[in-house]
């Protein structure tokens, strides 16, 4: 059996489409979406995905700006620009980009968030939010996620997943979400004794560790949906994910490549959730 290539790329084009026709309808009332993205220092990485973000955004027609902070910024003057973005009634969503330099705590940040522009869903009103499944924003990648094994129409209700990866930005919403649609969820870390027995078992993989080769042919069940939220830069740059793609693809059921897998989903949920701020704030829908 050869896998079915969840097309991470074609899917995100498809839907801004759907989103490009929903800011021109926006537009007609008046109402032009802003994504506002605060970067400090001069990290590659993230560079190109804030930059990515917002050309994004452009191409819907949202207007979006990069606040570019210097790596040497105190936690003070990051604030500052913080609070200007929350109280700017031009802003409809803002995102800071993270990680953050050393000087700056990432908590008090996010925790500085204006809840109704945290178009990351990483503001702690906005977790407490998704954990008692209540309407909310919700992290990008977890959300690209959700959308990309929705359009392949893979059914999820009573399925064993496993997500492989704590962190608070995918391992734990994502496996909110699936529980949300009725998964039996585990989720694996360092600390897990035997990660090749939860895998062989799992109808659902989600990786999200930045390990390349963690999953290979021998973890996967024969006609598993696996998922691969690696991108890990090679030697040469390439980007590689955490499965062993070549491979897996052979015995899958389905599977997201690297890259044009996941990568483009999480840009695409940037946009929708920004349009969602900028309809809630008004009173639309
Ligand atoms: N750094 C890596 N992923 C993300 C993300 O989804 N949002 C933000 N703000 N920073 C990130």
């Amino acid at each position: 059996m050869v896998a079915k290539i969840l097309d991470g790329k074609q899917i995100a084009k498809d839907y801004r489409q759907g989103l490009k026709d929903q800011v021109e309808a926006l537009q007609t009332k008046g109402y032009t979406p802003k994504l506002s993205v605060i970067l400090v220092g001069n990290d590659g990485a993230s560079q190109s995905y804030v930059n990515s973000k917002k050309k994004a955004a452009e191409k819907i027609g949202m207007i979006s700006e990069i606040v570019h902070l210097d790596e040497s910024t105190s936690e003070e003057d990051v604030l500052k620009e913080l609070t200007r973005l929350n109280e700017d009634d031009s802003v409809s969503g803002i995102l800071v980009q993270v990680p953050l330099p050393d000087q700056v705590s990432e908590q008090k940040i996010l925790e500085a968030i204006n809840p109704a522009k945290d178009v990351d869903g990483f503001h702690p009103e906005n977790i407490g939010k998704l954990y008692i499944d209540e309407q909310t924003f919700v992290p990008c990648t977890p959300l690209g996620i959700m959308e990309l094994l929705n359009h392949a129409d893979i059914d999820i209700e009573g399925k064993d997943a496993v997500v492989i990866g704590r962190s608070h930005i995918v391992g734990q919403p994502v496996s909110k979400l699936l529980l949300q649609k009725n998964a039996s969820v585990t989720i694996l870390h360092s600390r897990t004794k035997d990660m090749q027995q939860h895998l062989k078992n799992a109808d659902i993989i989600v990786s999200a560790v930045g390990r390349p080769g963690i999953v290979s042919k021998d973890d996967v069940k024969p006609g598993a949906v696996v998922i691969d939220v690696g991108n890990t830069p090679d030697e040469n740059g390439k980007l590689k994910g955490d499965v062993d793609y070549e491979e897996v693809k052979q015995i899958a059921g389905a599977i997201t490549p690297v890259p044009g897998g996941v990568g483009p989903m999480t840009i695409t949920m940037v946009l929708n959730n920004t349009l969602l701020a900028e309809k809630m704030r008004r009173g639309i829908e």
